[in-house]
Formats: C-alpha cells, sequence, structure tokens
C-alpha cells in the first residue's frame, strides 16, 4: 500500500503507476464482485445477502465475502452461525446457507464482541478470508464492504482482481456526494464500475397504499447516466425487507416472487448479463 498512497498532505493522491494485479485471484474464483458505498448503512449487506441469493438461484456458484471486518453483519442477514473448521490447520472451510458459501470474520467472534484489532491486522483478516477459505469453485464471489473508501477497499482493489464494483446509494446519498467518493475510488484504482443501485428509493405507504418518495426520487438514476454508468436498479424501502436481512432469510428467499425480491432478481440478471462481467474472467 505504501507504494500507492502518500501519507502527506496528498494523501488521497494515488499513483497512476498502481497496477492491476492480473493473476492473484484465489485459485477457483473467477470473478470477484465489490458492492461498496460512500456512506454507511445504505443497504449494502442487505444487498449483498440477497443479490448473493438470487445469483445462486440463477445457477451460480456463488460466495460471500463479509468484508466489513469492523461489523461483521453477514452471518446474521444470511443465517450463519457457528464456527468454520479447520481440519488441517492451514486452510479454513467457510460455512453455507441459502446456496451460498460464506466467509466472515463475525463466525470467528462471538456476536457482541468487539473486533479491536488494529488495521494491518484486519488487512491480514482480510486476505487470510481470501486465500486461506476453501471457496471451492465459484462463479462469483461478492465482497461486502465497509462503508467509504478506506484500508479495506484498497487492499482488496490492488491485491486482487476486482471484476468490477456495485455503489449502493440512497436517493439522500446521492445528494451528499459520498457515493461520488466511492465510485472515484475504484476509477482510481482501475476497478470497472458495473454501476449503481439505488436503496430505500421509495416505499408503498399503509395508509393511502400509494409508492411515496420520502427522499426523492431518480437521484442514482441521474448520477449514473452523468456518470456513464450502467443504472443497476432501485429497491424500495420496505419492512419485509428489513424482517428477512435481520432475520437471516434475504426475502429472495422468503418471498421470491414478491416485487421486492423480484428487484433483486432483475439486478442479479443485469449484472451477469453486462459487458464487464463477460470481460472480467482471468
Ligand atoms: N431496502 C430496505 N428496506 C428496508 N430496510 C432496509 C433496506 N435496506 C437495508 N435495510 C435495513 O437498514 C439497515 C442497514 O442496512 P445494511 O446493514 O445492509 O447497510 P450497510 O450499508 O451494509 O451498513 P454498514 O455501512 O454499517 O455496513 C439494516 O437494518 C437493514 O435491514
Ligand atoms: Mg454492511
Ligand atoms: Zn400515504
Amino acid at each position: 500500500m505504501e507504494q500507492f498512497v502518500d501519507a502527506g498532505a496528498n494523501s488521497n493522491i494515488i499513483g497512476t503507476d498502481a497496477p492491476r494485479p492480473q493473476d492473484k485471484n484465489p485459485e477457483g474464483i473467477d470473478r470477484i464482485i465489490a458492492i461498496a458505498s460512500g456512506k454507511g448503512g445504505v443497504g449494502k449487506s442487505t444487498v449483498s445477502a440477497n443479490l448473493a441469493v438470487a445469483l445462486a438461484a440463477k445457477g451460480l456458484k456463488v460466495g460471500l465475502l463479509d468484508a466489513d471486518v469492523y461489523g461483521p453483519s453477514q452471518p446474521r442477514m444470511l443465517g450463519v452461525s457457528g464456527r468454520p473448521s479447520s481440519p488441517d490447520g492451514q486452510t479454513i472451510l467457510p460455512l453455507r446457507n441459502h446456496g451460498v458459501t460464506l466467509m466472515s470474520l463475525g463466525l470467528m467472534t462471538p456476536e457482541d464482541e468487539a473486533i479491536i484489532w488494529r488495521g494491518p491486522m484486519l488487512m491480514g483478516a482480510l486476505e487470510q478470508m481470501m486465500n486461506q477459505v476453501e471457496w471451492g469453485k465459484l462463479d462469483v464471489l461478492l465482497v461486502d464492504l465497509p462503508p467509504g473508501t478506506g484500508d479495506v477497499q484498497m487492499t482488496l482493489s490492488q491485491k486482487f482482481f476486482v471484476a468490477g464494483a456495485v455503489v449502493v446509494s440512497t436517493p439522500q446519498d446521492i445528494a451528499l456526494l459520498d457515493a461520488r467518493k466511492g465510485i472515484d475510488m475504484f476509477k482510481r484504482m482501475e476497478v470497472p464500475l458495473f454501476g449503481l443501485i439505488e436503496n430505500m428509493a421509495s416505499f408503498v405507504c399503509d395508509g393511502c397504499g400509494k409508492e411515496h418518495h420520502p427522499f426523492g426520487s431518480g437521484g442514482a438514476r441521474a448520477e449514473a447516466e452523468k456518470l456513464g454508468a450502467p443504472f443497476l436498479g432501485e429497491i424500495p424501502l420496505d419492512l419485509d425487507i428489513r424482517i428477512g436481512a435481520d432475520g437471516g432469510v434475504p426475502i429472495v428467499v422468503s418471498k421470491p416472487d414478491s416485487p421486492q425480491a423480484q428487484a433483486f432478481s432483475r439486478i442479479a440478471e443485469q449484472l451477469i448479463n453486462s459487458e464487464t462481467y463477460a470481460q472480467a474472467v482471468l
């Protein structure tokens, strides 16, 4: 990392000579797709979990790496508990649920215990979760990132061949420019952009049955257009999505025919039909 970042006043400037690793992915993983956002709490983990099961439902071999090393949430969202085993003391056997292979630091620590390692240890943990886990043959490994443009994002893009990034934002996130920062970072890291997803775009009201847009609408679509990036779709703000995510059964599994689940399914389809996806295989 030190070779790419000037730690001084211009610490946001990344050297232009940063090479993209071309052959560093763990054996058997065809594509790494990063799920990112500028701001926290916009629904990256919810989107990651639902996209993972939607892709698996389309017959793909799917892994999900919870790279939110400070606040891992995938064990809860995918309803996975228990500790991964390591019969040989070298490699770690990941756990599986809903057709998705999962690895998360949250599986290695009690849920209510804070992870208090320092940065370098966490980057070591990220690399270990990539390299020492028996992922098996995967068409896609989704990586659920922590918010922002920090060490985890940089380490992932520099040490591995990331097929592309999906940026999740809420309508007001776009208004606050945070998502643009995330997009800008991947651009500088030469990671292609699959496109933008607008989460919590609207809700259907209990009272009047109409669709409301509490944060305005169309922000992410407009932003994507401005950036020349694909707009992958919108996900409504919805109680069932929240209950599914926090209860370990993503809505794509519990109510696959619901419009909300269909929205995730369409996004999964767009991803695998995109040029970025076709070009990404090593
Ligand atoms: N479309 C949605 N409708 C309803 N609730 C949602 C939706 N998307 C996410 N949530 C809820 O919002 C909360 C935050 O979502 P989530 O944890 O996925 O965000 P995040 O971007 O991963 O957050 P962090 O930055 O902390 O990692 C969760 O309780 C989740 O269930
Ligand atoms: Mg998260
Ligand atoms: Zn209403």
